[in-house]
């Protein structure tokens, strides 16, 4: 297969790329590949919203400074300031798809405030944001006759001019992208696409904790192929625990209850019933996530439990189901009447800061690969990202990405290395040719990689957990792929095998960061280091 423009996955990144492209170009053909049904996505999850600045008392400066203060100073000023000042734009845009955000009774956009927001500037449908923009866009793409959406599709791997013969290594100033490889779940053969622009939109990792808000799909797959692909990679270790998951042993992925309910004034309770927040933060309940997770994890190992307790009992029940009616329902279920009962809470992995080391335009460290949304590390988040924030950073670096796609091609400058000849690129070549004769090999690998990640590169580290952590991800790498070359590949299998890639950089970005910024929090180094630095591996 030969495409011009191959977008891998079907989130608001991909999405949002594919339709710009699909209207600016109608005669050139858009693949959008989803190695699930089409709108299962971290998008689709989204609760809280989508932060801009709306109204007269917020500006951007404000919004620019939480940023900041959130991201621990690491962030990029000037990535900032894009995705601040330009993301209202890209907002709007979506709303004129059809996006629905609440209002209030006067007709003004209703906002919600979350942790680390200094303004009450997040625009949100219910609580269920996220379901409402995949909605959206995916109706947008369907109008579009140009855009080939695939599903059930794995991405196996990036095609550079290593599948030609070329020797690639880290130093390699012009790795190409010319395609990928995937698994065509439907006939179960490995196809072979040739694009001219490989865009990169594959989400996050939250499936390499035991605790996640984070779907199935989110194996980190992107990130792990540009790995092996030797593109650049930044700040994996700036993983992002959501402070309030609903505590439901056994229950994966964990239901999240949104920050946006302690924007409302819910308050966090320990086991003897005490608001412990103030102990920690001045900002209370509505301190940036880093804080408040770590806070939980102290009040929890202090008191010898797995959750602590959120407490919506005071809240304004008409105001609480007209904004939350899926919470509360929710928590109905598993009888949790949450106007009489606290809600057990704990953290939960939940987003990628890190990711594919990216330009202003979205531009990887490979020739005609470009990567956005949250498989992509651009600067906004530093070391930990503002509430909110990562669905307004994945509108404006998909535009981005539009934008300077458009620029190349219009201009027919497609860096297209005259050495790489596309057409030579041979099928996939099947290493392994048995089925895995005992998936519980791969199911048990899954479960250890989860444990020990969980375990040693948690909320809190420590110089010997890390070490311990990157030996048994060392002995879970060398069986994964012993096992990897003498199977066939099934998705489970290459999960597993991008899963372990992805706690190995996370394990090694903390290794290497000998300081505790935010999410990053290793007792042996608790100062800040004067120098400001990005992990790149
Ligand atoms: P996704 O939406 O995750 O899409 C990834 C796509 O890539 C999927 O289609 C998947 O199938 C595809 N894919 C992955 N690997 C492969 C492969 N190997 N082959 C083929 N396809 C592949 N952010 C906010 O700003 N506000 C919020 O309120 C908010 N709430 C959240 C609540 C929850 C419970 C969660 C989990 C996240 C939340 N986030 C929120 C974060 C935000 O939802 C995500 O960061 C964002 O949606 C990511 O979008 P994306 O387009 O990058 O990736
Ligand atoms: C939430 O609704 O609390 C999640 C918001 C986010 O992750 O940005």
């Amino acid at each position: 297969m030969k495409t011009d423009f191959l977008v891998i996955g079907s989130g608001i990144a991909g999405l949002t790329y594919a339709i710009k492209t699909a209207k600016k170009y109608p005669e050139k053909k858009i693949i959008v590949i989803t190695k699930a049904n089409v709108e299962e996505t971290n998008t689709k999850y989204a609760q809280g919203g989508i932060a801009g600045v709306w109204n007269d008392s917020d500006s951007f400066e404000k919004h620019i400074d939480d940023t900041i203060i959130a991201g621990d100073h690491l962030s990029n000023p000037e990535i900032v300031d894009i995705v601040v000042r330009e993301g209202v734009e890209r907002i709007k845009e979506i709303i004129a798809y059809g996006a629905d955000f609440d209002k209030d009774e006067n007709g003004n956009y209703a906002l919600g405030r979350e942790g680390g927001h200094s303004e009450f500037r997040i625009l949100h449908h219910k609580d269920v944001t996220g379901n409402e923009i995949e909605r959206a866009l995916l109706s947008q793409a369907e109008k579009h006759q140009n855009i080939e959406l695939i599903n059930h599709c794995f991405v196996v791997d990036l095609i550079t001019q290593h599948h030609l013969g070329f020797l690639v290594t880290k130093s390699t100033t012009d790795i190409t992208c010319l395609g990928i490889y995937a698994l065509n779940l439907h006939t179960n053969q490995i196809e072979k696409i040739i694009s001219g622009i490989t865009i990169l939109a594959t989400g996050g990792c939250g499936q390499a904790y035991r605790a996640t808000t984070n779907p199935l799909i989110a194996t980190g797959d992107g990130v792990a192929m540009v790995y092996r692909a030797k593109g650049k990679i930044e700040n994996m270790e700036f993983i992002q625990f959501h402070p309030t998951a609903l505590y439901e042993p056994g229950v994966s992925p964990s239901f999240l209850i949104t920050e946006a309910v302690r924007g409302e004034g819910a308050v966090l309770r320990n086991h003897a019933g005490i608001a412990f927040m103030e102990k920690y933060d001045e900002r209370k309940d509505l301190a940036p996530r880093d804080i408040v997770a770590r806070a939980i994890d102290s009040e929890m190992k202090k008191a010898g439990t797995e959750f602590v307790y959120l407490d919506c009992r005071h809240l304004d029940k008409e105001k609480f189901l007209h904004h939350f009616p899926n919470i509360y329902a929710k928590c109905m279920d598993i009888g949790i009447d949450l106007f009489k009962n606290l809600i057990p809470v704990a953290p939960a992995a939940h987003y990628s800061c890190g990711g594919v080391k990216t330009d202003s335009w979205a531009q990887s460290s490979i020739l005609n690969l470009y990567a956005c949304g949250e498989c992509a590390s651009t600067g906004l988040h530093g070391a930990n990202r503002l509430a909110s924030n990562s669905l307004l950073e994945a509108l404006v670096f998909a535009h981005r990405a539009f934008l300077h796609t458009v620029q190349l091609i219009d201009n027919d400058q497609l860096n297209q290395h005259p050495l790489y000849d596309s057409s030579l690129v041979p099928d996939w070549n099947a290493s392994g040719t048995t089925d895995p004769k005992e998936m519980i090999l791969i199911t048990q690998s899954m479960k250890e990689l989860k444990q020990v990640m969980s375990d040693y590169v948690g909320i809190v580290r420590t110089d010997v957990r890390l070490l311990r952590a990157m030996h048994r991800l060392d002995l879970l790498f060398s069986e994964t792929e012993d096992l990897y070359k003498s199977s066939t590949v099934s998705p489970q299998l290459c999960e597993l095998r991008n899963l372990i890639t992805i706690g190995y950089l996370i394990t090694k970005g903390a290794q290497f960061r000998k300081e505790s910024r935010g999410l990053h929090f290793n007792t042996d180094h608790p100062g800040k280091s004067t120098v400001l630095q990005n992990i790149i591996l």
